[in-house]
C-alpha cells in the first residue's frame, strides 16, 4: 500500500517515518512525501498510490477528486481535524472515503491559546527584544490580571473544554456558547447566549469548527456587541472572522487586541520561510502593522504529543480502511 503525503514538512516525514516503523511495519505502507500542496495542478503526484494524505491548506475540491479517482485512489486521510477543506458530498458520489484525526491532544491547542493571552496580555515578546538590548524599560508592558476576567468560549468541544478548564484554574469566570451543550463544562462554565458571551467577556476565544453556518461567525455586526477593548482569539479556523471588519475595529480601538494562530488567506503564506519573500496580502500586512496583534503561522496541533498522535492515527485509519473497507474515523456529508 502506498501514500502520498503532500504538504510535506520536515517533521511530517520525523513523525511518519517514526510512528509506521514504531507501529505499523508489519503494514509495509510506503510513504512518498510531497512538499506540494494538493492542487488540480499536482494531483499527478499521486499516480502509482492508492491513499492521499492531506492537511489543513490543501483545496480537496471535486476536480481534485475526481483527479484522485482517475488515478485509482479511493481513501483520502485527513491529517487533521477540520474538514471544510474538502468537497465530501464529491467525494461520496466518487466512492472516494474520507477519514480524519477527530481528537489529537485538545490541550495541545487549548495550551497554545494560553501562550498567545498571555503574550499579548505581559507583552512577553516585547520584553525579550527590549531585554535583549538592554532596555528594562517598563513603560508599554503594562497587562492586567487575568484571575478575576471574563472568557467566553464559542464552542465547547474538545478544545474548548479543555480551554475552560484552563481558564477556570486561572480563577476566571468562563462562559460558554455552543449549540450542543457538554455536562462536562458545567465543572468549570456556564453557557450563555452568544450575544450575552459577546457583551460580558474580556477574551472571546474561539473553539468551533469552520462551517457554512460559522463562516464569519465574528464580523461587524458580533464585533460590535464585544466588549469595548475586549481581546478576540482564534486558534480555530481563519475563515470564522471577517478580517477586513477586525482591521476595521482595530483602527477605530473598539477591539482591543487580536490574536490569531490561524489566517483567513493562510493557504498562500503559512508553513513556508517566506523571510526572503515580498508578501503581497495587504490584509495580512495591514494586520502585522497593528501592536496589539499577535499572529502565529498555525502552528496550536505542534506538540510532540499531537504529532505523535495525529500520524498513529492516520495510519491506523489506512489500516483499518485496508482490513475492513470501511472506517470509524471517515467523515460523511452533513
Ligand atoms: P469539536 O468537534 O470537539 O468541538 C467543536 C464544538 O463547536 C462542538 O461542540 C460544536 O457543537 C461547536 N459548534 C458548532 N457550531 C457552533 C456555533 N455556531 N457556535 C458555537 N459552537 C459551535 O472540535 P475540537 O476538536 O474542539 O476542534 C475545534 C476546532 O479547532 C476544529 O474545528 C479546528 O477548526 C480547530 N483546530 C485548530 C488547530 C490548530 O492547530 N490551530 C488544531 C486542531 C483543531
Amino acid at each position: 500500500m502506498k501514500l502520498t503525503l503532500f504538504g510535506a514538512q520536515r517533521y511530517d516525514r520525523a513523525f511518519f517515518d517514526r510512528v509506521g516503523r514504531a507501529h505499523f511495519a508489519q503494514c509495509g505502507y510506503r510513504i512518498d512525501y510531497q512538499e506540494s500542496l494538493l492542487t488540480e495542478a499536482t494531483v499527478a503526484l499521486a499516480d502509482g498510490s492508492d491513499a492521499g494524505c492531506v492537511f489543513v491548506n490543501d483545496q480537496v475540491t471535486r476536480t481534485v477528486l475526481a483527479g484522485l479517482k482517475e488515478l485509482g485512489i479511493r481513501i483520502v486521510l485527513l491529517r487533521c481535524a477540520g474538514y471544510n477543506q474538502i468537497d465530501l458530498v464529491a467525494a461520496q458520489e466518487l466512492g472516494i472515503t474520507v477519514a480524519r484525526v477527530p481528537a489529537y491532544s485538545p490541550e495541545a491547542v487549548a495550551e497554545h491559546t494560553l501562550a498567545l493571552i498571555m503574550t499579548l496580555n505581559r507583552h512577553t515578546h516585547r520584553a525579550f527584544n527590549r531585554v535583549r538590548e538592554g532596555n528594562f524599560s517598563l513603560d508599554g508592558l503594562l497587562g492586567q490580571n487575568l484571575h478575576g476576567k471574563t472568557v467566553g468560549l464559542i464552542g465547547t468541544g474538545k478544545i474548548g473544554l479543555a480551554t475552560a478548564r484552563i481558564f477556570s484554574g486561572f480563577g476566571c469566570r468562563v462562559l460558554g456558547s455552543d449549540p450542543v451543550e457538554a455536562p462536562e463544562f458545567l465543572a468549570c462554565g456556564e453557557y450563555v447566549a452568544l450575544d450575552t458571551l459577546l457583551a460580558q467577556s474580556d477574551i472571546v476565544s474561539l473553539h468551533c469548527p469552520l462551517l457554512p453556518a460559522t463562516h464569519h461567525l465574528i464580523d461587524a455586526d458580533t464585533l460590535a456587541l464585544m466588549k469595548p477593548g475586549a481581546m478576540l482569539v482564534n486558534t480555530s479556523r481563519g475563515a470564522l472572522v471577517d478580517t477586513r471588519a477586525l482591521i476595521a475595529a482595530l483602527k477605530s480601538r473598539r477591539l482591543g487586541a487580536l490574536a490569531i494562530d490561524v489566517y483567513e488567506q493562510e493557504g498562500p503564506l503559512f508553513f513556508q520561510d517566506r523571510s526572503f519573500e515580498i508578501i503581497d496580502d495587504e490584509v495580512f500586512q495591514r494586520l502585522m502593522s497593528f501592536p496589539n496583534v499577535l499572529v502565529t503561522g498555525h502552528q496550536g496541533f505542534f506538540t510532540e504529543e499531537a504529532m505523535t498522535e495525529i500520524a498513529m492515527v492516520t495510519l491506523g485509519n489506512l489500516q483499518e480502511w485496508e482490513r475492513t473497507g470501511s472506517c470509524t474515523n471517515r467523515v460523511l456529508p452533513d
